[in-house]
């Protein structure tokens, strides 16, 4: 189906997960997957253990757990499960407020509304297009003080592979008592290397972090998720809510409504072979960014961030098309279409999508201005040097 879309307006919303996209197209970020990643799910095939049981899943959660310095992670059928079941772990009930990012992915909310919870949604804040501190700070200053209720949870977002700036995020909920639960779904490898939370990676200074490994994040597992958390109890409940809540070693006894969320062995199959190559994907991705850096920073446009102590991966590199630019960021998508080249557009923020139009909103129009402007870049961990020259004439030749 993918080869007869036409490029152009059409094929700006052409992109399903890691979809290779239009026949002749520079697809915007694809899985990388090879030999490893054939060997190991090759061998979950042939040992029979194809479903929820089986020896990947365990091996993948504790090199996951390594990697990422948390004590426990316990793998999910789906980011937007991990999240979910995170929720419920810190305690989210019906009519419970989540403070969540503004601007993301719908997969951050959509766990709040399945339980019946109130997301109050944050605006961003220029430096990082993350949760704004000082936006947050303030809120929960103000309630405070006003005696008014108080969110349950903040749902702190790392977008496109750029950290939050979390140092003044975890004293605001510090202050109030609140936990956090970070959604880390971009942000594989990205962490901090200064502050109060330096050496960390990013997930795992909430009480809980959920990952997602959808085939378009920078590690894969077609589909599937990650909760980690340092609290022994968290962890054993997790499990246990992701496997139906049954009770071990006592005959379909299930004590509580659980959820069918476990990886396959299969899919930890591939995504231990993905996780050997992180490394790998995560250094690509900076040298790529560091590219277009250097090849774009002299048109009309901004940038994607760079904080110092903030260690973004550029999972999807970004840009935003400046006001003076005098054009849209459609037709800058519509030439770059035309050119071959899979950009789109950054989320369309969260209080702008339908389901979410009426819930309040802290702070301005950052995150409306990041979708007004703001598109994503090819930076597949395979893309080639020739391709990516392609992509920086395209974007040069719509300023000429
Ligand atoms: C920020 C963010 N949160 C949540 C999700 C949900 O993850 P999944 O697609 O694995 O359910 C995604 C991505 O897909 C995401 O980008």
């Amino acid at each position: 189906m993918s080869g007869r879309l036409e490029a152009g307006s059409g094929a700006r919303e052409a992109h399903a997960p890691g979809a290779r996209g239009v026949a002749g197209t520079i697809p915007l970020a694809v899985p990388n997957v090879g030999a490893l990643e054939r060997q190991y799910v090759l061998e979950a095939v042939e040992s029979g253990y194809v479903s929820s049981v089986g020896p990947f899943v365990t091996e993948f959660e504790d090199r996951f757990a390594h990697r990422v310095g948390a004590k426990h992670a316990v793998a999910c059928a789906t980011g937007t499960a991990a999240i979910h079941i995170g929720l419920i772990l810190l305690g989210v009930e019906r009519d419970d407020e989540v403070f969540c990012a503004d601007f993301t992915f719908v997969g951050s909310v959509n766990p709040i509304a399945y339980l019946g919870a109130r997301p109050v949604l944050v605006d961003s804040e220029r430096l990082t297009w993350n949760l704004d501190p000082a936006l947050l700070a303030g809120e929960l200053d103000r309630r405070a003080a006003a005696g008014e209720r108080m969110p349950k949870v903040v749902e702190v977002v790392h977008v496109l592979g750029q950290p939050a700036d979390i140092g003044p995020i975890v004293d605001a909920c510090e202050r109030h008592g609140i936990a956090i639960l970070e959604d880390a779904a971009e942000s594989l490898g990205a962490g901090w290397s200064a502050g109060r939370f330096a050496g960390q990676h990013t997930g795992t200074v909430g009480r809980i972090g959920c990952f997602s490994f959808n085939g378009n994040k920078i590690a894969t597992t077609g589909g599937g998720g990650m909760i980690v958390t340092d609290d022994d109890e968290l962890a054993t409940r997790a499990r246990h809510l992701t496997t139906q809540a049954k009770v071990p070693d006592v005959g379909y006894l299930h004590d509580e409504v659980g959820y069918n969320y476990r990886l396959t062995n299969i899919a930890a199959g591939l995504g231990l072979a993905q996780l050997e190559r992180l490394d790998d994907f995560v250094a690509t991705k900076r040298r790529i960014a560091l590219r277009y850096d250097e090849a774009l920073r002299d048109l009309p446009l901004e940038l994607p961030p760079r904080v110092p102590g903030l260690d973004a991966t550029y999972w999807l590199y970004s840009v935003l098309l400046a006001e003076a630019a005098g054009r849209s960021r459609d037709d800058l998508l519509d030439h770059l279409g035309q050119h071959g080249v899979g950009a789109r557009a950054l989320w369309r923020p969260l209080h702008l999508q339908p389901p979410f139009a009426d819930v309040p909103v802290v702070g301005g129009q950052v995150g409306d201005r990041l979708f007004d402007r703001g598109l994503s870049l090819p930076c597949s961990t395979d893309l080639t040097d020739g391709d990516q020259q392609r992509v920086i004439d395209a974007m040069r030749s719509f300023f000429a």
